[in-house]
């Protein structure tokens, strides 16, 4: 289907869900390892491919705190932040929402000062870039209510500049979203939009559990909707979208393939479907290669993509003048004649 790539390319973009240390390139990740080899990140480029071939989602999630912890100061963060904006620019994207686990870095000794600087310096790049970055503050859910608490405090005494949500990551099992609920009610209180990961890895009640208990204003992932009758009903009637990782998903054994993931249930029932990364090169995924995944698997028109693009405009938490001009943006954009791939 020729065509599809450069359309989806030059589509101006929207990402929603792209981890701030899941965005890491690869030459940057190698760069790091091997300012600190005994992390047991890979320092040599095969390796690292080997590294990043995931048996499972615990796997993965083994090896995203792998390359957490390289992750030391200011700079690095900086490193980060403007890697990504020069990855999306290069994609057209045009905003995206960055998710930052505070609790991880301060963890792993990071002040919390260094982490805010680097973030904001940043930004700043990624604006001379043309590429606007908003955060979203996500809990680590695997590390409990106390980093639920300091997520929380970190997110509200901080407030930087561009913060939108709070979010709540890692794993699902055994990790139940309602657990985060009065994290979740007071970020709320204090305006922050509340995003969490749901159903990634565990099936239908955990959405629901989301929806519910955190107020979800937005699913991150949501895959497991599809076997729900009701909850597809629910987020189509409610329209709340969905963060869909389709790459992701196939890489971390959720599901066979793009082709058999449930996106096309999603969209059949008329819900929210926006198309993200996750963490792009671990998983060997673009934002613009999900588009053209996605078009190729479900066989989609030119303007079922723009529409797409249109979603993560909506779904987004820009105001309505940045979101109108965006809409603008992708309006003017040439659909190929006759106005699909086939
Ligand atoms: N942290 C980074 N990527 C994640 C994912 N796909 N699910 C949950 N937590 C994550
Ligand atoms: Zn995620």
């Amino acid at each position: 289907m020729p065509g599809i790539r450069a359309f989806a390319h030059a589509l101006p973009k929207v990402e929603l869900h792209v981890h701030l240390v899941g965005s890491a390139s690869l030459p940057t990740v190698l760069e790091l390892a091997r300012r600190r080899p005994s992390a047991g990140v890979p320092t040599d480029a095969r390796e690292l491919a080997e590294f990043f071939t995931f048996r499972d989602f615990a796997h993965f999630l083994t090896g995203y705190l792998a390359v957490t912890s390289l992750v030391r100061d200011r700079h690095d963060i900086h490193t980060l932040v403007a890697g990504l904006a020069a990855d999306l620019a290069a994609q057209n994207c045009r905003y995206a929402e960055v998710t930052v686990t505070p609790y991880n870095h301060l963890l792993d000794g990071m002040p919390g000062d260094e982490l805010l600087s680097g973030l904001e310096t940043g930004r700043a790049r990624a604006a001379e870039l043309g590429v606007e970055l908003a955060w979203c503050f996500d809990i680590p859910g695997e590390k409990g209510a106390k980093a639920g608490q300091e997520t929380l405090v970190f997110a509200l005494r901080e407030r930087p500049e561009g913060l939108v949500s709070f979010g709540l990551g890692g794993p699902e099992l055994g990790v139940g979203r309602a657990r985060f609920e009065p994290f979740f009610t007071r970020a709320r209180e204090a305006g922050l939009h509340s995003v969490p990961h749901a159903g990634e890895t565990t099936g239908p009640a955990t959405i629901w559990s989301a929806l519910h208990d955190l107020g979800a204003e937005r699913i991150g992932h949501g895959t497991s909707c599809a076997g729900d009758p009701a909850l597809l009903e629910h987020l189509a009637a409610h329209r709340i979208p969905l963060e869909v990782c389709p790459t992701s998903n196939v890489r971390t054994g959720q599901v066979p393939s793009i082709a058999a993931h449930p996106v096309r249930r999603m969209l059949d029932h008329g819900v929210v479907v926006t198309l993200n990364t996750d963490d792009p090169p671990m998983f060997g995924a673009t934002l613009t290669g999900e588009y053209v995944a996605v078009a190729e698997a479900l066989g989609l028109s030119a303007l079922e993509l723009v529409r797409l693009a249109e979603n993560a405009v909506d779904a987004s938490f820009l105001d309505e003048r940045r979101k109108a001009l965006l809409r603008s943006e992708i309006t003017q954009i040439t659909l190929p004649d006759p106005g699909n791939f086939a």
